[in-house]
């Protein structure tokens, strides 16, 4: 049946089961790839989208759950006040290796900056914990998401 997502602020309307993976849908069908396929079981983070601006694994999230909701992925969260200061953080702290993990581990660090601009140690072990990284980036990934907290932001919020 027809299924109308509303993906970086345009909607794409398709005709698929009730039941087809949100990640399906963004990368198969929609072509944005950016977006990762991991484990495919909620497991590894690599999927990692926002809805209504709260990170979710599109993987195991099915595309009836995300009626009237606002989806971002990676190709569009550098267009938000918090996602473009992660970016900007990741490249100058040179955080990726073979990259694979790195879109959903963006996604995961904007939510958690949006909802607390500056987390602890801890705060973000436990946003994080979900991101596997295989090549273990995970120091530069917290060091990245602490220099992000520390730029000046130029928007009261936003994710
Ligand atoms: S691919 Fe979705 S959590 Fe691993
Ligand atoms: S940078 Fe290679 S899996 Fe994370």
């Amino acid at each position: 049946m027809p299924h109308a997502l509303n993906i970086n602020g345009l909607t794409h309307t398709l005709d698929v089961d009730d039941d087809t993976p949100t990640l399906w849908a963004i990368r198969d069908l929609l072509g944005m790839t950016g977006t990762k396929f991991g484990c495919g079981a909620g497991l590894c983070g690599a999927c990692t989208i926002h809805v209504d601006g709260k990170p979710v694994r599109s993987c195991i999230t099915p595309v009836s759950a995300m009626a009237g909701k606002r989806i971002t992925t990676i190709e569009a969260i550098g267009a938000t006040p918090t996602g473009a200061r992660v970016q900007k953080a990741w490249l100058e702290l040179d955080v990726p290796q073979c990259g694979y993990c790195q879109s959903g581990q963006i996604m995961s660090a904007t939510a958690l900056l949006a909802a607390n601009p500056k987390p602890s140690d801890a705060d973000i072990d436990a946003a994080m914990s979900g991101n596997i990284c295989r090549c273990g980036t995970y120091l530069r990934v917290r060091e990245a998401i602490k220099h992000a907290g520390a730029y000046p932001t130029t928007s009261k919020k936003g994710a």
